[in-house]
């Protein structure tokens, strides 16, 4: 009884608390998704004026169809009606987070390995030096492709510290049979992410950080690997099949930039006397339980 009401003085405290982060999310979303439902209007109308008037001038060049505009065109098959300003708040929440917790957790956890192994944090800065020339302080989307180390690196890092370690609940559409057990129609379905990248069996020494797993064998490039797990499941920590995260490239894009442009710029190296810890803490994705302290050196006076 005591613990029941307990409970729900914790509960309705939580509550005001999710209550006030939607708050805030419609304060900050809602006006901009707004000014572009007006923008569409009002491009709407300047077409309708250009058809009737064909030597009239349009601005129309400068206009970018953005994540917001697909969301006011999107038309529900089932429902036979459009999104409510609320679905459109969750929507865009959902792509801001899912799209920047999950790349900066990896970026911590690749430069937490980059401490922890200066000899990796040293052949990267070796591969960039051999394709920035002398003097040029950034790396450029270009020169990524020519840099397999690099994308070594952010393949061994996703496969050891994936950011997130459950895939978005699953269901099965019809009863299924798997590995010998029925697994009935409707039951929700989840997917261990973590273990699957640290499978023994598949995985030679699976606890290790070592990027060259990903090289070929002359170490000049990347063995052909699929991160989407369309030939065969080794690791997942973008999901596969149909829900896999839509923007696993761009996500792979952007580790690729910002370590090579950490590394070009700084060497990190530990604290002094102390450990780089890698233990894990569970947030919205997993984060390190105690974050990354370096020492920070300019490697251009
Ligand atoms: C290292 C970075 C990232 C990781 C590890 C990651 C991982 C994932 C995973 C595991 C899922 C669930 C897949 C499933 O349930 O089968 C997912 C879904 C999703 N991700 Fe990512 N993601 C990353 C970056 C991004 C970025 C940069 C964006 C957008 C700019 C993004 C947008 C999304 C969206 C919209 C979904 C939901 C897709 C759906 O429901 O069908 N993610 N992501």
């Amino acid at each position: 009884m005591i613990l029941n009401f307990l409970e729900m003085i914790f509960m309705a405290e939580c509550w005001e608390e999710v209550l006030q982060v939607r708050k805030d999310q419609e304060g900050i979303m809602l006006p901009h998704i707004r000014a572009r439902q007006q923008l569409k209007q009002q491009i709407r109308s300047k077409q309708q004026e250009d058809n009737s008037n064909p030597g009239s001038s349009s601005s129309l060049s400068e206009y970018v169809l953005s994540y917001v505009d697909t969301l006011l065109d999107l038309q529900l098959p089932e429902e036979e009606s459009k999104l409510n300003e609320g679905e459109m708040v969750s929507l865009c929440a959902e792509f801001l987070s899912g799209g920047t917790e999950t790349t900066s957790t990896a970026l911590q956890w690749i430069m937490a390995n980059l401490v922890k192994h200066p000899h990796i944090q040293s052949k990267i800065f070796e591969e960039i030096s051999g394709v920035v020339e002398e003097g040029r302080q950034e790396v450029r989307e270009e020169d990524l492709q020519k840099m397999p180390y690099l994308k070594a690196v952010i393949l061994e890092c996703l496969r050891r510290h994936p950011p997130l370690h459950f895939l978005l609940p699953h269901s099965v559409t019809r009863d299924v049979t798997l590995g010998g057990f029925v697994i009935p129609k409707d039951t929700v379905v989840n997917f261990m992410v973590a273990d699957v990248g640290w499978n023994p069996r598949t995985w030679e020494d699976p606890v290790a950080y070592k990027p060259e797993r990903f090289m070929n064998k002359e170490g000049n490039g990347v063995e052909a690997f699929d991160v989407t797990g369309r030939k065969e499941i080794k690791m997942i920590p973008f999901g596969a099949g149909r829900r896999i995260c839509p923007e696993y490239d761009l996500a792979i894009f952007h580790l690729e930039y910002f370590v090579a442009n950490l590394v070009l710029n700084f060497e990190r190296r530990a604290v002094d006397g102390e450990e780089v810890d890698l233990s894990e803490k569970q947030e919205l994705t997993i984060v390190m339980k105690n974050p990354l302290q370096v020492h920070l050196s300019p490697r251009w006076k």
